[in-house]
């Protein structure tokens, strides 16, 4: 299914994200013991949301009984089996709810906004983003078809791709970064060091975690842990994910963006990331680690 995206307030999003849930999120009621994960895709959301789930299960690992996909409530999408949006689903369910979106903050339930509803942010450097993101667009059969290499990166610069702008996303929530209930996490960091990860989320979430308890989410969340166990690698979703084309964990590092840039797209992408995002003094980490 390579339908053609449609724009909702000036944002383009496939089929699987119906106009009449993005209108219905205005009423989305919020709890206060919500926990929210935003991320633009390709960021490191379904990582994050296995780390989130296990935190709020003090590490009991036997915790996650359903595939990863399969029930991540991506509050804008429609749930598969369904034929709802896990907005819907969402109001039914009890608390604690964690609920996931690619939606920009400003684009969130007014409740999250009004209400101090504790929201962890997942920000990933653009250059890997767009390298991963083509990819995916490449394996899903609920996204448009991503043409080819170079013209998908330009398509991606310019904000003309499904979930819109990246840099528009990241400045969204940069404006909001005083904010307390909010974490702005970078995928970087996570890779570079996730038990410090965990454990500023859960000061956040308000959660006590034993040192043990660190550890043990740390390395269940480890990208070859997530890449062998079928709860979290994607390989239950043949009708979401063409898992011949590329893999939903397909690399799962930093600096990947280097086996796909020429000298000259990185060039123009380093000096439209100077003009758009560095002036404003967020930092991302490009290299190799
Ligand atoms: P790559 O395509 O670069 O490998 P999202 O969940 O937001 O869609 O992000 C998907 C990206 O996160 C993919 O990046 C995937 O491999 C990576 N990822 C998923 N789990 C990971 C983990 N445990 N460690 C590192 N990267 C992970």
């Amino acid at each position: 299914n390579k339908n053609s995206p449609h724009v909702f307030n000036g944002v383009s999003f496939p089929s699987i994200v119906p106009v009449e849930g993005l209108k219905a999120l205005e009423n989305f009621e919020t709890r206060p013991d919500d926990v929210v994960i935003v991320s633009y895709p390709k960021s490191g959301l379904n990582w994050t949301y296995e780390v989130v789930t296990l935190i709020l299960n003090n590490a009991d690992i036997s915790k996650p009984k359903l595939p990863l996909f399969t029930h991540v409530p991506y509050l804008e999408v429609m749930h598969i089996e369904h034929g709802k949006t896990y907005a819907e689903i969402l109001r039914d369910l009890p608390s604690p709810r964690l609920i996931a979106t690619h939606l920009r903050y400003s684009m969130l339930p007014p409740g999250v906004h009004d209400n101090g509803t504790k929201t962890i942010y997942v920000a990933r450097n653009p250059k890997d983003v767009v390298v991963s993101y083509y990819h995916f667009h490449r394996m899903s059969r609920v996204h448009p078809d991503p043409g080819g290499w170079d013209k998908f990166l330009s398509d991606f610069m310019s904000g003309n791709v499904v979930w819109g702008s990246w840099y528009q996303h990241v400045l969204d929530v940069w404006a909001n970064r005083q904010k307390r209930n909010i974490l702005i996490v970078r995928y970087e960091d996570m890779k570079k060091d996730l038990p410090a990860a965990i454990r500023q989320m859960a000061a956040l979430l308000g959660r006590q975690l034993t040192e043990p308890g660190v550890q043990l989410i740390a390395s269940h969340c480890s990208f070859d842990s997530m890449k062998s166990n079928p709860m979290t690698n994607g390989s239950k979703v043949p009708m979401v994910f063409n898992n011949d084309e590329s893999q939903f964990m397909r690399k799962g590092v930093v600096g990947d963006w280097i086996n796909h840039f020429t000298v000259a797209q990185d060039r123009t992408f380093d000096s439209h990331y100077l003009r758009t995002i560095a002036v404003r003094g967020m930092e991302f980490e490009f290299e190799l680690i």
